[in-house]
């Protein structure tokens, strides 16, 4: 099965999905099995401690596919003081696609463009767009409402067709696409590609603890709630993990916390939770949105029909 549009043309795969990349959830189990479905597996640099294990990390996923992956890059001094050395590795293992979130690409765009990889740029507004654009990013990713993890607050309805009109560059939906109808809506409204991160926690390659998988599929999208009072950045998190981890986030406890701690214990999900309602391998996952993807646009009311 193949669906073509501008973003598998660039990467060179079959499908326009993308695993997003979710920190302590995407390593290489979940990776390979997206890239082997035909979408491309995608998995934050901030998984790994230090260099030397993203590299160990990259070498065990090359050996399990030879399919391109993607490597986010969160560009921040003070979430990811070691984004630098890590791109480095990047680089070195000539991984095919690099995405960066917070902060600009500016002087990390030509070397992934000599390397014939490629960039892009998580963005939830158009002003974060044009930066990007500027600095080189060859799509964007169109973070919109209802996301898991860090997330917008413009509806994809419009965000979609606003960041591809203004800028004129590729799009990649990304927020509450949990099967091939959303997939269908967003590349109705133009994107060239959408991005999986939630519906990918409910399978058994994401490294999430039994109990969150399951809270996915307890969880309606009126559990999700959004906040910047977790992680410092507005995200979605799911409410019943919020309650369980109060202890956390009162008193003097909650100043000391790192990252890892809280992302290990208030877990995140996105208003996609509505269609989560089983645990299924992530290449099922990939295949049926593709396929549930084309039966519904080819289903769709016609003049009349
Ligand atoms: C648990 C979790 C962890 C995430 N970690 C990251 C991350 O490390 N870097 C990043 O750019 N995005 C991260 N995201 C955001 C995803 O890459 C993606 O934008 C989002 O999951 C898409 O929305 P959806 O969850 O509704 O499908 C995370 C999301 C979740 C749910």
């Amino acid at each position: 099965m193949k669906i073509k549009t501008a973003i598998t043309e660039m990467l060179g795969i079959d499908l326009p999905i993308i695993g997003a990349p979710m920190f302590l959830v995407s390593y290489p189990d979940l990776v390979v099995e997206v890239s082997e479905a035909g979408g491309i597996g995608c998995f934050p640099s901030l998984n790994y401690r230090t260099p030397e294990q993203l590299a160990d990390g990259i070498a065990e996923i090359r050996s399990r596919t030879k399919k391109p992956i993607g490597v986010n890059l969160i560009l921040h001094k003070e979430h990811n003081p070691n984004w630098a050395k890590q791109f480095e590795v990047c680089m070195k293992a000539k991984i095919e696609l690099i995405i960066t979130s917070l902060g600009t690409p500016r002087t990390i765009a030509k070397e992934i463009k000599s390397e014939g990889a490629h960039l892009f740029c998580d963005v939830t507004t158009l002003k974060h767009a044009i930066i990007v654009a500027k600095s080189g990013a060859d799509a964007l990713i169109a973070v919109s409402q209802g996301a898991g993890g860090h997330a917008g607050n413009i509806t994809p309805f419009s965000l979609i067709p606003y960041l591809k009109k203004e800028t004129g560059l590729p799009v990649v939906a990304s927020g509450a696409i949990s099967g091939g109808a959303q997939m269908a809506a967003a590349m109705s409204l133009g994107a060239d590609a959408v991005y999986v991160g939630t519906r990918l926690i409910a399978t058994p390659e994401a490294k999430s603890s039994d109990a969150y998988k399951q809270m996915l599929i307890d969880s309606a999208p009126e559990d999700i709630v959004y906040t910047e009072k977790i992680s410092g950045i507005p995200a979605n998190w799911l409410s019943k993990s919020v309650e369980k981890a109060q202890h956390l986030l009162t008193g003097e406890e909650s100043k000391n916390l790192d990252e890892y701690k809280r992302w290990k214990d208030i877990w995140s999900a996105g208003h996609g939770v509505a269609q989560i309602t089983d645990i299924k391998p992530a290449r099922e996952i990939i295949i049926q949105m593709a396929k549930d993807y084309l039966s519904i646009i080819s289903n769709l009311p016609r003049n009349g029909a």
